[in-house]
């Protein structure tokens, strides 16, 4: 029979729900399934055990990959008897297999939050989740420091739909309240934030915000599940672009929604109105990156630091925008909130012209040129975020150049660099 009911309260299951036919694909024995006590155990035995019960796939460690479309029900009393809000269970395909269901548990556990959808890339997330807070009439505020794409998303679908978008200061904490009106149906922000890493004083605005009863939402892709425990701080929608270190090795696209119990429906309900659905393969992908987070993170936090550290002592640098080095003006909050750091981060370079800042790239060998970030290979692009704008102003003094440092050795990518600054040398 389809099981309709949750894992019990600390537990985390296996896959629920799946059709008595489907004993069939699975092995035989009808144990229940494994479960972890999420509050016993630490972050790196969870990102080993979470998500996966053996027992229900023929002993096997790994969730497989379970493709379908169809599900067929016992008869048409269970078929006709299935809950439209209950998104947990085996029914149809596009809201999810086996396989998703185990990505989801995992992530949603991790980061503490209660329950998880996963969507075809991180910026789905982010449509999706405004889109379940939104309608003609309301103002929403959003972080000025925001991933571009999303405040496309506000310009050209939210606003003409008659959504009035407000961008804030990124480091206004708790004065996000005198910006909150009647009809504001959500917060959103980003921390740290896109290009230029602000810190943002999360549970100052949380707490603001739900003194008027509205949801925060968070674009955590930074941070992660493994190094910022969103709902820990105040966070009710925690968004993921799972693209990113969750996936791990730049050959995932995926994006994750972990919520609270409270938003759950709201969010699960938008997902399910746009039809978003994401393959299999990449929530086992995700789920396969998932396990090593942990060391990658760690690793790739070390270098980050070495490399930032090392391009602090340049003479043709002005700044790092790096919450994680001391001298970071959000250094403080990042330590207070966040238990580790990315290995994205800005660089401001003294003035100097855009060509030399595009040649010195150029010349890198080990950096690669391109989007994204959190794959185990390093990249860096120059970058010009003053247009991105509105609220604050964005002048740093000198061009800015992103870098992702990877899990290459960190002396090989201090090389690459400084052999940047020779090429830049020889280009002014
Ligand atoms: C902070 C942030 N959020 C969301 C996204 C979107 O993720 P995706 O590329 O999976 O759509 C990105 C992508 O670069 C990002 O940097």
């Amino acid at each position: 029979m389809m099981s309709q009911q949750p894992p019990p309260g600390n537990a985390v299951a296996c896959p629920q729900g799946l059709p008595q036919n489907s004993a069939l694909l699975i092995s035989g024995t009808a144990a229940a399934p494994t479960v972890i006590d999420k509050k016993r155990f630490r972050r790196d035995t969870l990102t080993s055990h979470l998500g996966r019960d053996p027992q229900q796939h023929a002993g096997l460690v790994n969730t497989p990959v379970y493709r379908g479309s169809t599900v067929l029900f016992d008869d048409v009393a269970t078929y006709e008897g299935r809950h439209p809000d209950d998104y947990k269970v085996m029914r149809y395909g596009i809201y999810g297999t086996p396989t998703t269901f185990a990505l989801e548990e995992a992530v949603a556990a991790l980061e503490g939050g209660d329950k998880a959808v996963a969507l075809p890339s991180g910026l789905a997330a982010i449509t999706a989740a405004l889109a379940a807070f939104t309608k003609a009439g309301d103002h929403i505020l959003m972080v000025d420091t925001t991933y571009g794409p999303t405040r496309s998303f506000c310009k050209r679908r939210l606003t003409p739909y008659g959504v009035e978008v407000e961008y804030y200061d990124p480091l206004i904490g708790a004065g996000i309240e005198k910006l909150i009106r009647p009809n504001t149906t959500l917060v959103y922000c980003e921390a740290p934030g896109s290009l230029t890493f602000e810190m943002q004083d999360i549970p100052a605005i949380a707490a603001a915000a739900h003194a008027h009863n509205i949801p925060v939402l968070s674009d955590n892709t930074w941070g992660t599940p493994y190094f910022f425990r969103a709902f820990e701080h105040g966070v009710d929608v925690s968004i993921h672009a799972g693209t990113k270190y969750i996936g791990g090795h730049s050959d995932v696209l995926l994006g994750l929604i972990v919520t609270n119990e409270k938003y759950w429906l709201p969010v699960r309900r938008a997902v399910a109105d746009y039809g978003f659905s994401v393959s299999p393969d990449d929530c086992y992908l995700a789920l396969r990156g998932l396990r090593t987070i942990g060391v990658r993170m760690r690793h790739q936090q070390e270098s980050a630091l070495k490399v930032a550290r090392w391009l602090q002592q340049r003479p043709e640098v002005l700044r790092v925008l790096y919450p994680a080095l001391e001298s970071d003006p959000g250094h403080a909050i990042w330590k207070r909130d966040f238990s580790g750091a990315a290995s994205l981060f800005g660089v401001v370079l003294k003035p100097l012209a855009w060509e030399a800042v595009g040649a010195m790239i150029d010349s890198y060998e080990l950096f690669g040129i391109g989007s994204s970030w959190g794959g185990y290979e390093s990249l860096a692009i120059r970058t010009d975020p003053k247009n991105m704008r509105t609220a604050t102003g964005w002048n740093p003094g000198g061009p800015l150049v992103r870098l992702h440092v990877g899990l290459e050795d960190s002396d090989d990518l201090i090389a690459d660099l400084e052999r940047g600054f020779t090429t830049l040398k020889a280009s002014t």
